[in-house]
């Protein structure tokens, strides 16, 4: 740039020079015969040449300022002269062109998501739905005076009442944790008394399943976390009913472990069970994800209960993790804050 200035003025000077020698001394020399048009030429070349990269410039400068306004992060619109100009803005266009392209691929994932959970959605509305429709037609035509079915049909229906009512507040608890709305709250508790009052209330469910509910040893200190009781109850109770839930069908057990580490107290949740695949693990936490569709159904999971999990340890600050071998069995496990 400094160079084809200097050449500018350069120039500038030796026309001046030729044309006053003419004007001056009114006489023709070889230095006005060769150099007058060497030296025009070369000036009017230099100062085209200028003015044409000055208004390139200022179009790729337009170019180069719409596409770092495209970027939603980008605040610095001014373009680095001191290199090459052409191979910036190149390389702008490339790492534009590299972030719609990556933009556009998130955007059909969550396509795909979005379709693949409207259809998991009216799935599991639809089985109710209809289920309730068929016992109120039986009972309509007809079944109501036929006293060995109209009071079964009855709860039949409020039965798939509130298996709807059940997936849609999951759902809601869902939305709520996801867009941050959930509050939670939060105090000291012992996370001990609340997993025995989870495996107290899971009893009857348990022995049905031939499953036993246990701590790994004996706790006799309380163990306080700082977390929402509430909400740690949800996780702890859906981690114990898929213990029951997919435990084999000769029976097993489940086993709630504590682990003192640092800041946090780590929880598991390890059953004997039927095991997950490798390749469902990644899957499990997804809403309506279900390895197997047609146990779950006929154990009258949705598959929002490992979703909901998630959530909640997520909005205490923490991740769910999962190990699991199919065949010999799953655990879940989470930290909470410790308390002192
Ligand atoms: N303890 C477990 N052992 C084996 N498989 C499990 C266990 N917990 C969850 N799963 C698998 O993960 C899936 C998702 O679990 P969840 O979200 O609780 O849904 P649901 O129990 O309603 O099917 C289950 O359908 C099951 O296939
Ligand atoms: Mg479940």
């Amino acid at each position: 740039m400094a160079l084809k200035c200097a050449m500018l003025v350069a120039g500038a000077v030796l026309l001046i020079g030729a044309i006053s020698e003419y004007f001056v001394y009114g006489k023709t020399t070889w230095f006005s015969i060769l150099l007058f048009p060497a030296v025009a030429g070369i000036s009017s070349f230099v100062f085209v040449s200028f003015f044409i990269q000055q208004f390139i410039i200022a179009k790729i400068r337009l170019i180069y300022k719409t596409i770092r306004s495209l970027k939603k992060d980008s605040q610095d619109l001014n373009l680095n002269f001191s290199r090459d100009l052409l191979k910036e803005v190149n390389r702008e266009v490339i790492d534009w062109a590299d972030d719609q392209r990556k933009e556009i691929e998130v955007l059909k994932e969550k396509e795909n998501f979005r379709r693949e959970f409207i259809g998991n959605l009216a799935h599991e509305i639809k089985t109710p739905i209809f289920a309730i429709q068929g016992y109120i037609l039986t009972l309509l035509e007809g079944g109501m005076n036929d006293p060995r079915i109209n009071k079964k049909f009855l709860e039949k229906a409020s039965r798939s009442t509130d298996r709807m009512v059940a997936m849609i507040e999951d759902l809601d608890s869902i939305s709520q944790l996801e867009s941050g709305k959930l509050k939670l709250y939060q105090e000291e508790f012992d996370v001990v008394a609340l997993a025995q009052d989870i495996i107290d209330s899971l009893e009857m469910r348990a022995k049905e399943h031939n499953v036993t509910l246990k701590f790994n040893k004996k706790y006799d200190k309380p163990i306080l976390v700082h977390a929402d009781p509430n909400r740690i109850s949800q996780v702890l109770s859906n981690l114990l009913v898929n213990s029951i839930n997919y435990a084999k069908p000769e029976g097993g057990e489940t086993e709630i472990r504590f682990f003192d580490i640092d800041e946090d107290i780590l929880i598991e949740v390890a059953d004997n069970g039927i095991g997950i695949d490798q390749k469902d693990i990644p899957r499990i936490f997804e809403r309506f994800f279900r390895v197997d569709k047609h146990r779950s159904r006929h154990t009258g999971g949705s598959g929002l209960g490992l979703s909901i999990c998630k959530h909640i340890i997520n909005a205490h600050g923490y991740t769910m993790d999962v190990r699991s071998t199919k065949g010999i069995g799953t655990t879940f496990l989470f930290p909470l804050k410790k308390v002192g």
